[in-house]
């Protein structure tokens, strides 16, 4: 295995990873080190990779298999490959992942996470910040946690959905095509509040504003202060890492541990990343036993 560095970049939440060479194929000695780094701090950065689509496929699938989103049109000749692109000349418009969520936890089984490559990015601002959801819930009040206990998060694809839309002008806009209006993604998903990270086996929060509507056995309105004292603990400065992005640096974080937000304050400028999404590669358990 080539040399490998690890820098971790906050206490729980983020490490940095220097040496490896993931261009050509990937070793299953490298493949379980990388895996590894995931599993102890939830995202990893690969700076300087430079990865062209295949190595960017071949990288993905050391954590899981290849697995296509619902929703997100692809790119025309790579079925695996979300474009997530912003051109200069779209201003104020939402982007791709401009909110706080872990991604379509309204799914079935959601998948277990993403790798994003960063292709061009602006001079300033497309950071992308992501927070662990494991701490969150360590650190949770006892008040809260008895208020969560053995319920389930329902949760909706509402930006895809007809019921609970955006509003036109705070839908992520422009170069990024999205399935809307679908009556489908209005269909209710309860996912334990606390799930299983089939990685670890660690329990963490399964909440997220983007998707999470309500807790089971309570109406909306009833839910809805507690969402929002959950949702305002989830994301606290000290569960978060915020990552500055260079073109060629790759990051893979795990969809069961955290949830991440992509920063829009870069109008004017154009900002293109690649992103392939894994599923879990067994039948590891999500739900506590
Ligand atoms: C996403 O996958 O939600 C987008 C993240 C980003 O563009 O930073």
């Amino acid at each position: 295995m080539s040399a490998f560095d690890i820098r971790p970049l906050t206490r729980w939440t983020g490490a940095e990873i220097f040496g490896p060479d993931l261009t050509g194929p990937i070793g299953e000695e490298l493949a379980a080190a990388l895996r590894d780094a995931l599993a102890s701090w939830q995202v990893i950065f690969l700076p300087d990779q430079h990865l062209d689509i295949p190595a960017q496929k071949r990288l993905t699938q050391v954590f899981g298999p290849l697995e296509r989103c619902p929703y997100v049109v692809p790119m025309d000749d790579e079925p695996d490959v979300i474009a997530v692109l912003k051109e200069a000349g779209e201003v104020n418009v939402g982007v791709f992942g401009g909110d706080w969520h872990s991604d379509f936890s309204f799914l079935p089984v959601p998948p277990l996470g993403s790798v994003l490559n960063a292709v061009e990015v602006p001079p300033f601002g497309g950071d992308t910040l992501w927070a662990n959801q494991v701490a969150a819930l360590d650190a949770l009040s006892a008040d809260l946690r008895a208020e969560i206990d053995g319920r389930d998060a329902i949760h909706i694809g509402k930006p895809y959905g007809v019921s609970h839309a955006p509003k036109e002008e705070e839908r992520s806009g422009g170069s990024i095509r999205m399935v809307r209006d679908d009556p489908q993604a209005d269909r209710e998903m309860p996912h334990p509040a606390i799930r299983i990270d089939p990685v670890s086996g660690k329990p963490a929060l399964n909440f997220n504003p983007t998707y999470a509507l309500r807790l089971s056995g309570r109406t909306e309105a009833e839910s809805a202060p507690i969402l929002d004292a959950i949702q305002r603990h989830t994301t606290r400065p000290e569960f978060c890492v915020r990552h500055r992005w260079r073109a060629g640096t790759v990051a893979v974080w795990n969809n069961y541990t955290t949830m991440h937000y992509a920063v829009n304050d870069y109008d004017g400028h154009r900002r293109l990343m690649y992103r392939t999404t894994f599923g879990i590669a067994d039948d590891r358990q999500t739900s506590p036993s």
